[in-house]
């Protein structure tokens, strides 16, 4: 047998595909209890730090209120107010966040920051993402798939991801599809392919679970035959604004829209996205991107049309938000 009692939970590559699916399915277990309130609280008396050096709505919300339906409290530490980063190494923060805490959440800037408070906190630290990594995010993901496959194991799904396949999203979904066996398409221009030493090491990992990875231009081989199609932004926090010039005009045929769904010959595909998604002109940059770019009057990675369509379960996917941060915390903190 095997617990993740006090692991950090930092990236994906840190774990088995059986510890991964552990937390798939006690995830799974939560939702079912929450929904018919048996849920027993495993994390009472737990005192947990939120550290967002960046903004969220998903993720933030996710382990308050999993926190809370566990009997937690929860302390949030935004972008400013604390002596974090400007007065006070990272180091030091792990090491006094450790004596009070009994377990820390970051999301910021480089993945080595979060494995340094992982080191030295002496708790287990969660990675709510990075540049690099967003290892929640997939979870919620997955356990979605599963709801959505029609049947299909993970192992049996194939899906694409489309548009900055370098970024925390493409490079986790990698990671994953990897570990659980599964057909990823990374489907973008070639200076968005993921490092090529992550590739490698995926492929390795795919050699021992069976999983199949294709890194490609080529939007029709990457959609054909897909249960799911994924898209993120195609400028991620913490990048310039500068960039969206250069990305829309390499990345517009890989947005996301109602022919991109029919050529993957699959009348039952789904659209999936860890969201917020530009799809529209109500949002501040949606409407500033749609002024700037009229090819964007559809939406940016995704169409609007394909967000409100049947297709779409991002909203089911924000949920499973909830369930599987709880998973993680109830995997490595609980009692
Ligand atoms: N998907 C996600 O991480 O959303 P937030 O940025 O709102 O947390
Ligand atoms: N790639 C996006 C993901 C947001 C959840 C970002 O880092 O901004």
């Amino acid at each position: 047998a095997f617990n993740l009692r006090n692991r950090n939970f930092l990236k994906l590559l840190d774990f088995t595909p059986r510890e991964i699916q552990h937390m798939l399915e006690l995830a799974a277990e939560l939702k079912k209890a929450k929904y018919n309130g048996y849920e027993q609280p495993r994390l009472k008396g737990k005192n947990i730090a939120l550290i967002f050096e960046k903004a969220s709505t998903r993720t933030r919300c996710a382990f308050e209120v999993a926190a809370y339906d566990q009997g937690a409290n929860v302390t949030y530490l935004g972008p400013s107010g604390s002596q974090i980063g400007y007065k006070e190494s990272m180091k030091d923060t792990a090491r006094v966040l450790g004596r009070m805490y009994d377990g820390i959440e970051y999301r910021g800037f480089g993945q080595e920051i979060v494995e340094t408070l992982g080191a030295h906190a002496g708790v287990p630290v969660w990675n709510g993402l990075t540049d690099e990594f967003h290892p929640t995010q997939i979870l919620a993901d997955f356990l979605t798939m599963q709801e959505h496959a029609r049947g299909k194991q993970l192992s049996e799904v194939t899906f694409a991801y489309l548009g900055d396949a370098r970024n925390n999203m493409g490079n986790s979904l990698m990671v994953g599809a990897a570990k659980m066996g599964m057909d990823i398409r990374l489907v973008a221009p070639k200076a968005f392919w993921p490092e090529e030493e992550l590739v490698a090491q995926c492929r390795e990992i795919a050699e021992e679970t069976g999983a199949k990875i294709t890194v490609t231009e080529d939007v029709q081989e990457g959609v054909e035959g897909c249960d799911f199609l994924y898209t993120d932004v195609w400028v991620s926090m913490g990048e310039a604004k500068e960039a969206w010039a250069e990305r829309i005009s390499l990345m517009m045929p890989y947005q996301i829209n109602m022919a991109m769904l029919k050529a993957t010959g699959n009348p039952h595909v789904k659209f999936m996205h860890c969201l917020p998604a530009f799809h529209g002109e109500d949002t501040v940059v949606g409407k500033e991107l749609a002024q700037e770019y009229p090819e964007l009057k559809d939406g940016v990675e995704v169409t609007d049309e394909v967000v409100e369509s049947k297709h779409s379960i991002v909203f089911d996917e924000a949920e499973n938000r909830l369930h599987t941060i709880k998973a993680i915390m109830v995997a490595t903190l609980g009692q």
